[in-house]
């Protein structure tokens, strides 16, 4: 069964994911243009597709060749449910096999940009110029094209870059239109989905905000809702969205473990308990974990002592009030989305990591409720704006759960974060000042166990040391660091040393990710 939670529409694209890097592109485009579109495994029953009536279906591309033994496959069903099809590159091979066209491995492999010759008038093409510049990412080609269809485009190294059947509502490119270099390829992807599927571009956020409050109302009923809210972006939108639909039976809990970035949790509760008139239960439970991390330097170690530490706190929270119906998370849908091993079916799931057992029992349905799960991060911040949320909490940067626990190397003492808050704020002060925040995926400061020898006025110092860390990234998955102006980094460096007591030395950290992390523990 392919699952959902909020009110989604009922237009909707399908994208069967055949394990290509660029799946999620696929979804982010269409949904940019207004169709929602949803990502499931290639090997979803077809019976499932068929319950889920999907307005079109993609075949994304893959790394796998047709050739290759047990390389992946779509049942002919698919073909058969009346439905326009496009497969894009390795989806168009799975388009060509189904209707009985041929295609050959390897020998002509294209990679990167390249150009495509529009060669007949098509739907799918309207309003390109005859040649257009694509994204090719293939080894292997179509060398005949199956009974009934058409060549409507070609490239260089492939005569057959894109073919369609309208009777069949069969289409299938070579190339890859959901990437930035395809320079087109938004135009071909809303021609399949305006013209072919003759779908309205009625996914916004304000049609989406509508179904889910909807669809939440009708889950809760006159239930409770419990969640843990951090005052990061992902949390904070649940609870608006969530306090939308049922008002004063959502009750977060905001836990300060000590470990905050400084004046963070009297800012959080006068954004929410004072402007919002959220139900929001504050925990101050700093004493306790930084007495639980004393003494501890091992990064894995303070890591799971955080971890255990928030459940144990939330838990005894949530018990003073009572029990609730449901439990609500900020999960999005790159957490969800099932990543497919194009070897054969793959159960792993990568979320829910994140789903506490000990928590859910507190649960009387035992129910998680994921407002955001059907999501992109772009979206959720869309969504906040929609919901009314201050632009600087919309593009606040990501702070990890562990907090400056993993920003002081080795031992924490309350000291070191009196020190590393005062120095981070300095920093972050000035970085927004200087209207650089937004164009940053992180920008932090690190205390390093170091002690370096300096000399203020007359005397000598030794004391210790800040590492400022600052990084451009679309993902954390890779990052570079990053270039700041030099005027700015003097300013910072100046700031820090002569308001915050105990540092003497400012460095800036120059490693990409890899080899480097982002954090430093
Ligand atoms: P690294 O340091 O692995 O970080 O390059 C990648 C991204 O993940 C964040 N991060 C964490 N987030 N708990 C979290 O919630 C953690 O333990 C944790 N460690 C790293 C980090 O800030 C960066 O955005």
């Amino acid at each position: 069964m392919i699952e959902h939670t909020t009110g989604i529409p009922k237009e909707r694209i399908l994208i069967l994911d055949f394990g290509s890097q660029y799946t999620q592109l696929i979804a982010r485009k269409i949904r940019e243009l207004n169709v929602y579109a949803e990502i499931v495994p290639f090997h979803t029953p077809v019976e499932d597709i068929r319950n889920e009536k999907p307005s079109a279906i993609i075949l994304s591309g893959g790394p796998s060749s047709i050739y290759e033994e047990g390389a992946p496959r779509v049942s002919d069903e698919i073909f058969k449910l009346g439905i326009p099809v496009l497969g894009i590159c390795y989806g168009l091979y799975l388009v060509v096999t189904a209707y009985k066209g041929k295609t050959a491995g390897a020998g002509a492999r294209e990679y990167g940009r390249a150009f495509i010759t529009i060669k007949e008038k098509s739907a799918l093409f309207k309003g390109l110029r005859q040649k257009e510049q694509v994204w090719m990412s293939h080894g292997d080609k179509v060398v005949s094209i199956p009974e009934g269809f058409r060549i409507i485009a070609s490239s260089e190294n492939a005569e057959i870059a894109a073919i369609e059947n309208p009777e069949k509502k069969a289409y299938g490119v070579q190339f890859h239109p959901e990437v930035y270099h395809t320079v087109n390829g938004s135009k071909v992807l809303s021609n399949f989905l305006f013209n072919i599927c003759k779908l309205k571009p009625t996914w916004t956020m304000e049609s989406f905000i509508e179904s889910s409050v909807e669809a939440i109302k009708k889950e809760v009923g006159d239930g409770t809702v419990l969640l843990g809210l951090s005052g990061g972006v992902d949390s904070s939108v649940t609870a608006m969205l969530l306090q939308k639909a049922i008002g004063s039976r959502l009750y977060c809990v905001f836990v300060n473990n000590g470990v905050l970035r400084k004046d963070e949790e009297k800012k959080v509760m006068e954004r929410f308990r004072k402007n919002m008139d959220l139900n929001l239960i504050y925990v101050d439970a700093s004493a306790r974990f930084l007495g639980k991390l004393k003494g501890v330097e091992d990064p894995e170690k303070k890591r799971k002592i955080i971890g255990k530490e928030f459940v144990a706190v939330f838990m005894e929270e949530a018990k003073k009030i009572g029990r609730f119906d449901f439990l609500a998370q900020g999960t999005l849908y790159p957490d969800v989305i099932e990543s497919v091993s194009t070897k054969g079916p793959s159960d792993t799931i990568k979320s829910h990591h994140n789903r506490v057992p000990e928590i859910l029992k507190l649960i009387k349905s035992g129910k998680v409720i994921e407002p955001l799960k059907e999501l992109f991060k772009d979206e959720v911040r869309e969504l906040g704006e929609k919901l009314g949320m201050a632009e600087e909490l919309i593009h606040r940067h990501p702070f990890p759960g562990p907090g400056l626990a993993i920003r002081i190397v080795g031992e924490i003492t309350p000291q070191k974060i009196k020190t590393l808050q005062h120095a981070d704020d300095i920093l972050i002060t000035e970085i927004r000042d200087a209207g650089l925040y937004n164009s940053l995926w992180q920008i932090f400061a690190v205390f390093l166990p170091v002690k370096s020898v300096g000399v203020m006025g007359d005397s000598r110092t030794y004391e210790n040391v800040i590492a400022i860390r600052g990084v451009t990234s679309v993902d954390a998955m890779t990052a570079d660091w990053a270039y700041l102006p030099e005027n700015l980094l003097r300013k910072i460096s100046n700031r820090i040393i002569n308001e915050v007591k105990g540092i003497n030395r400012v460095v800036y950290d120059i490693s990409s990710k890899p080899p480097s992390t982002i954090e430093w523990e």
